[in-house]
């Protein structure tokens, strides 16, 4: 969200409410479902957040339901806001959650002192740590194929006129087929998009993840990952101003130490998965400069990856 809008949104919110009998404000409608801020006479402000389109339904409500789950499983880490309510208006399915009083997680980073970021950082490592832990031995995926499949899912998505787009997303499954990396790994609990956006910190710097989804790689490592598509491809950087490089290397370094110690060689592998999420921006890039900013990335952060590389230093689990 702008900052702009973040406070339209807080004046709003602290205003009293003129509209007794109710005020919607829409936050956000441009990732398949509707945010809105809702205000009803005395009642504490919520928010609902409901499918666009009736093909969207199922994964809004895949959305609540995991929303809920992963309160219970971060329990002492992190949390969810709490589910109000659920339902349908027409044929589009919608649930109402509690509106989390805080800053996003990009906000947060660029005002808080050291001491609470060094918090905030340790609850984050805790939380990934929690999900690494939640495994499901029997579901196990082939990292390489998974990232194969959604890479050739991508460049179907991706016009063939895109030349630029076609050959680094070629190169990318180059590396990806080149690189070491197990044959199978189990999947584990994850947010599924963990990007500095969807999460909320709270003024007891307690951490409040939202838009939680499944992704094509169920796994602790694609959180990091997405959290590195903010801070090392400063994806966040198109609506935001660059954060403090201290704070960002501060994060960067304790979720990397955080990784290599929960499994030998993953960041390097969660580097590969930072390329194909950036890649995945692609066939949605309607500007050109976010699809100039993507591809510069890209190829940028391939040129890091390659296969030598990650030989080199060898994956292991
Ligand atoms: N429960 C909530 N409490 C406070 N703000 C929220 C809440 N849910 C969403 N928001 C705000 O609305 C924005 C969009 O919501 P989100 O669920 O992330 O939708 P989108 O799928 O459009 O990214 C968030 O970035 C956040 O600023
Ligand atoms: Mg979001």
């Amino acid at each position: 969200m702008t900052s702009l809008k973040l406070k339209i949104y807080q004046s709003l919110e602290a205003a009293p409410n003129i509209h007794p009998e109710r005020s919607e404000i829409e936050l956000s409608g441009f990732s398949g479902a509707r945010v809105l801020l809702i205000r009803e006479g005395a009642s504490p402000a919520f928010i609902r957040k409901i499918s666009a389109t009736p093909a969207g339904n199922a994964r809004l409500q895949a959305q609540a339901i995991k929303q809920k789950l992963t309160a219970g499983l971060l329990d002492g880490c992190a949390t969810t806001p709490h589910i109000l309510d659920e339902g349908y208006e027409g044929d589009l399915y919608y649930f109402d959650m509690e509106y989390i009083h805080g800053l996003d997680g990009i906000s947060f980073l660029r005002t808080a002192s050291f001491p609470a970021i060094a918090r905030f950082t340790e609850k984050l490592c805790r939380s990934l740590e929690r999900f690494a832990s939640l495994q499901d031995p029997a579901l196990q995926v082939s990292p390489r194929e998974s990232a194969l499949a959604k890479c050739r899912e991508i460049l179907a998505a991706t016009p063939a006129v895109d030349i630029r787009s076609h050959r680094s997303i070629t190169r990318l499954m180059e590396v990806i087929e080149a690189s070491e990396m197990p044959e199978a790994l189990a999947v584990t609990a994850c947010h599924g998009d963990m990007t500095l956006e969807n999460i909320v910190v709270t003024e007891a710097g307690e951490i409040v993840f939202i838009d939680l989804l499944d992704t094509f790689f169920n796994h602790w490592m694609a959180d990091i990952a997405k959290l590195d598509q903010d801070l090392k491809a400063g994806w966040y950087m198109r609506k935001s101003q660059p954060l403090p490089l201290g704070v960002v290397s501060y994060v960067r370094k304790s979720l990397t130490a955080l990784a290599e110690t929960l499994s030998a060689g993953s960041p390097h592998f969660i580097a590969l998965v930072v390329c194909i999420h950036l890649a995945r921006i692609l066939p949605y890039a309607k500007v050109s400069d976010d699809r100039q900013f993507v591809l510069d990335r890209l190829d940028f952060l391939l040129e890091q990856v390659m296969p030598g590389d990650l030989f080199e230093k060898g994956l292991h689990t």
